[in-house]
């Protein structure tokens, strides 16, 4: 269970989170809209320790992360995907995805046929051996899911997975997030793809300026008068 208790992140004059509390409790789909600049990439950089939050308490299966570095974060079983997508680019995919399993108990060979059978999941095993720098933006973000699924974390946020990914592939990727989590797995899942929103979530929380403006499930949040404003405006 991820827990996020009076959040709260500044940029100068700007407070780009205030105070927020909510949470994603295990085997669930947590989805989190909000027009561009309302906060949702910085909740997530902030859970995920890659900028530190000026107030709040954000614990990971009852275990306080709150400020600790990234690497830490991830060893506690939290792994992300980027809204631009961070490969590495000098390195093939296969190495991409082999990068987070450095110490494995797992033979090389194993590995490798592990990572090629995720890569063919998002079907980007024929370019397994090219240079992460040659993929398009839209095959970035998918070798980034591909990346997370290697690693195998318990809690995964998810920033846009979907943006520039063709609809026949964002349909393959919807049932794999839903097997994920009837495996076991938590989700913050971050999209302006309504539809996939919808269909995933659990529960939703709509941001607008840094603060919570509502929170419920699907049909509470389809049929909130604050969020229809916050969207198409009155
Ligand atoms: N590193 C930074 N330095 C200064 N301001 C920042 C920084 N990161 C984000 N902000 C500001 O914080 C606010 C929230 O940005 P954020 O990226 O979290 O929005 P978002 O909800 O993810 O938007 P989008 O839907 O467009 O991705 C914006 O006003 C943005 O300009
Ligand atoms: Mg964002």
């Amino acid at each position: 269970m991820l827990q996020i208790e009076g959040l709260s992140k500044r940029f100068g004059g700007l407070v780009a989170v205030d105070d927020l509390s909510f949470q994603a409790p295990r085997n669930t789909i947590l989805g989190m809209i909000g027009v561009n600049g309302a906060g949702k990439t910085t909740v997530m950089n902030c859970i995920s320790g890659l900028y530190s939050s000026d107030t709040g308490r954000i614990t990971l299966d009852g275990k306080d992360i709150t400020n600790k570095t990234p690497h830490d974060i991830a060893h506690h079983g939290l792994g992300r995907t980027f809204q631009v997508p961070r490969v590495f680019r000098r390195m093939t995919l296969i190495e991409n995805l082999l990068s987070t399993v450095l110490d494995s108990p797992l033979s090389d060979a194993e590995l490798v046929e592990q990572a090629t059978s995720i890569l063919d999941e998002v079907q980007l095993h024929e370019l397994r051996y090219n240079y992460a720098e040659e993929l398009s933006g839209g095959q970035q973000k998918l070798l980034e899911l591909a990346r997370v699924m290697m690693f195998d974390p318990g809690t995964i946020l998810l920033d846009e997975p979907f943006a520039g990914v063709n609809p026949g592939l964002c349909k393959i990727l919807i049932e794999r997030i839903e097997s994920l989590v009837d495996a076991g797995k938590t989700f913050l899942l971050i999209s302006h793809d309504l539809t996939s929103i919808y269909r995933l979530s659990h529960h939703i929380v709509v941001l607008n300026q840094g603060q919570k403006i509502a929170e419920g499930n699907v049909e509470d949040i389809k049929n909130n008068p604050q969020v229809i404003e916050a969207y198409l405006g009155n």
